[in-house]
C-alpha cells in the first residue's frame, strides 16, 4: 500500500497557502495547515479532507517548538507564510526588518532544522520555500527593503541547506508569480489555485527531480 505523506503548510489558512493545502490534499497528502491564528487553522483545515490545524507564529520560537511537538512526522514543508512591509532602505523601521526576516528566514531555518532529522531518518523529503521575484539579484531586488532582503536571505538559504541535504531530502525555492490575494491585491493577473501549482509540484516532485534551485511557472529562473 502507498505511504500517505503529511505535508505542513505555513500560512496555510488563505492565500495561495490555502491553495497550496488544497492542492496537496487533492493528491494524497495529509496537510498540517499552520496559521498564527489557531480558530483560523482549524476553519480552513475544516474545508480540507483529512487535514489538520496547527497554531504557528513564526515571530514565536515557543510557538514554532510546540508546532514541532505536535505536528508528528512530516515528510513536506511548504514555507509559504509571508509579510510584505512598504518602505525603502534607509526609512523602513528596523523592527519591521526584523520581522520580515523572522518570517521568511529564521522561521522556516527553525522548522527546517526541526523536521530534517526525521525527513533524513525516513529517506524521504521535500522542503519547498515560496521566495518572489523581488528577492531575486537577477531581478534587481527592487520590492521593499524588508521584503526583497529577506526573501533573497530565504533563497540563501535553499541553496545553503541544499549542500547538505541527502538526495532522498530536496530543497528548493519558487515564485508564486503575481497572484489575487491579501499581499498581491485584486489586480493581479493570477489566481491562487495558479499561483499555487509550481509549490506543489515542487512538493511533490519525484526521486529525481531537482533540488537547490529557483522555480518559476516549474521553469528554473536565476537567483
Ligand atoms: N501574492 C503575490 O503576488 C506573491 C508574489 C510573490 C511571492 N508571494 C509569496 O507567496 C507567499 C504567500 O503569499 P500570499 O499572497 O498568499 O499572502 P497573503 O494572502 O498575505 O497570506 C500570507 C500568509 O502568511 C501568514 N503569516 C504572516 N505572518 C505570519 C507569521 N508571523 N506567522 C505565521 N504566519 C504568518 C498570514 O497569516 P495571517 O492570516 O494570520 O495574517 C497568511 O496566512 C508569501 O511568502 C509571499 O511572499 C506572493
Amino acid at each position: 500500500m502507498p505511504t500517505t505523506r503529511t505535508a505542513l503548510v505555513t500560512g496555510g489558512n488563505r492565500g495561495i497557502g490555502l491553495a497550496i493545502a488544497e492542492g496537496l490534499a487533492a493528491r494524497g497528502l495529509r496537510v498540517l495547515v499552520a496559521s498564527r491564528d489557531p480558530r483560523e487553522a482549524a476553519a480552513a483545515a475544516a474545508g480540507i479532507a483529512g487535514a489538520r490545524g496547527l497554531q504557528l507564529d513564526l515571530e514565536d520560537p515557543g510557538s514554532i517548538a510546540q508546532a514541532l511537538a505536535q505536528a508528528g512526522p512530516v515528510d513536506v514543508l511548504v514555507n509559504n507564510a509571508g509579510v510584505c512591509p512598504e518602505g525603502r532602505a534607509l526609512e523602513v523601521p528596523l523592527a519591521t526588518v526584523r520581522t520580515a526576516f523572522e518570517v521568511h528566514l529564521f522561521g522556516p531555518l527553525a522548522l527546517v532544522r526541526g523536521l530534517l532529522p526525521g525527513m533524513a531518518a525516513r529517506g524521504y523529503g521535500r522542503i519547498v520555500n515560496l521566495s518572489s521575484g523581488w528577492g531575486a539579484f537577477a531581478e534587481g531586488l527592487s520590492g521593499p527593503f524588508a521584503y526583497s532582503t529577506s526573501k533573497a536571505a530565504l533563497n540563501a538559504l535553499t541553496l545553503a541547506c541544499s549542500h547538505d541535504l541527502g538526495a532522498d531530502v530536496k530543497i528548493n525555492s519558487c515564485c508564486p508569480g503575481w497572484v489575487r490575494t491579501r499581499m498581491g491585491g485584486p489586480g493581479a493577473p493570477r489566481t491562487p489555485e495558479q499561483g499555487a501549482d509550481t509549490p506543489v509540484w515542487l512538493a511533490t516532485l519525484p526521486a529525481d527531480g531537482p533540488s537547490g534551485g529557483f522555480f518559476r511557472e516549474r521553469q528554473r529562473i536565476p537567483w
